[in-house]
């Protein structure tokens, strides 16, 4: 049985790849912003690496978070002996592209594949499941707000990929499967379709008939800009936007195919957003950052 430390363990991916490590009976250090990289990594064989942010706050910057941390869990990492890494990136983080957010996932990603420990990095589109942004947050405007201004997002193409199959990805990796040590890898769901139709499905499953108004990409940014400013996680942030408004289904750079074991298989269909819908209700005064109790 190994023993494997995960940074931002506390979050979504995080907190569902520590569940299926324990399962398989392994040992599982979780760290949050909070947790030491000094005592966390000792004895561990492999540090997976999820920490990460999708929007700025004071020192939280994406330079400071994606690409100091990282410097630093690959440092900490060297320093306890830990044999390998892995990372969680995102689908088309690269560089020159003119977003603080790709760019800096990008740059992690560089620094991992020269840390001179074994590694392995894993482009993954959208992911969702119980406790995501994607579910959570279609699911609580929805009951919210009477129009969903979707439109402007409506020709791009998504691969929704589950949880559960990141996770399955990652724990492999993290036990050292030769096939996944030294490379790059795309991590997408089985089905592809539009974004609109998706946030459709998303609403047919919640029970809501929420209508779709049109909004250009630039009207998107402003709401992202409000929703940085006035709620503690975002309706959707500035990067989520850039995210959407590119398309979320080949990978940039060209990244390598998973082994075929390996390629997620969990369809987004009716079973899977219902397994991964919140309670239904709707944004409270709780998700305002000026409302937020501390502690
Ligand atoms: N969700 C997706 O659709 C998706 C898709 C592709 C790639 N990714 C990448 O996958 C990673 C995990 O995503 P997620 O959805 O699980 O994110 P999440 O739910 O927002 O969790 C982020 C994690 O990072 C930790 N973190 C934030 N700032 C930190 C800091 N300064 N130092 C140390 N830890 C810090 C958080 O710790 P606290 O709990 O203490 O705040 C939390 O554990 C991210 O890097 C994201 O860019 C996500």
């Amino acid at each position: 049985m190994a023993r494997i430390a995960i940074t931002g363990g506390t979050g979504f991916v995080g907190r569902r790849l520590a569940q299926r490590l324990r399962a398989g009976g392994h040992d599982v250090l979780v760290l949050g912003r909070a947790g030491s990289l000094e005592t966390g990594f000792i004895d561990c064989e492999a540090v997976v690496h999820c920490a990460g942010i999708n929007r700025e706050i004071g020192t939280q910057t994406y330079q400071a978070v994606h690409v100091e941390y990282t410097r630093e869990v690959v440092a900490a990492a060297r320093r306890a002996g830990v044999t390998r890494i892995v990372m969680l990136s995102f689908l088309r983080a690269r560089p020159g592209c003119g977003s603080s957010y790709h760019e800096s996932k990008w740059a992690a990603e560089e620094i991992v594949r020269g840390s001179r420990l074994e590694w392995t990095v894993l482009k993954a589109g959208v992911i969702y499941g119980r406790g995501d942004h994607m579910l959570d947050h279609l699911s609580r405007a929805f009951h919210t707000l009477p129009l969903f201004g979707l439109v402007g997002f409506r020709s791009q193409p998504v691969r929704p990929v589950a949880v559960d199959d990141v996770a399955h990805v990652l724990a492999a990796a993290a036990l050292g499967d030769p096939r996944l040590t030294t490379r790059t890898f795309a991590v997408l769901g089985p089905d592809q379709l539009l974004l609109a139709d998706a946030v459709r499905q998303v609403a047919d499953v919640a029970g809501r008939g929420p209508w779709f108004i049109r909004l250009p990409v630039a009207v998107h940014r402003l709401i992202a800009t409000a929703a940085e400013l006035v709620m503690t996680v975002p309706l959707i942030s500035r990067a989520q936007v850039r995210i959407l408004a590119e398309g979320i289904v080949e990978p940039l750079p060209a990244a390598d195919g998973l082994p075929v074991d390996l390629l997620p298989a969990t369809r987004f269909d009716e079973a899977s957003i219902r397994a991964g819908l919140p309670p239904a209700g709707g944004f409270g005064r709780q998700d305002l950052r000026c409302c937020r109790v501390s502690g």
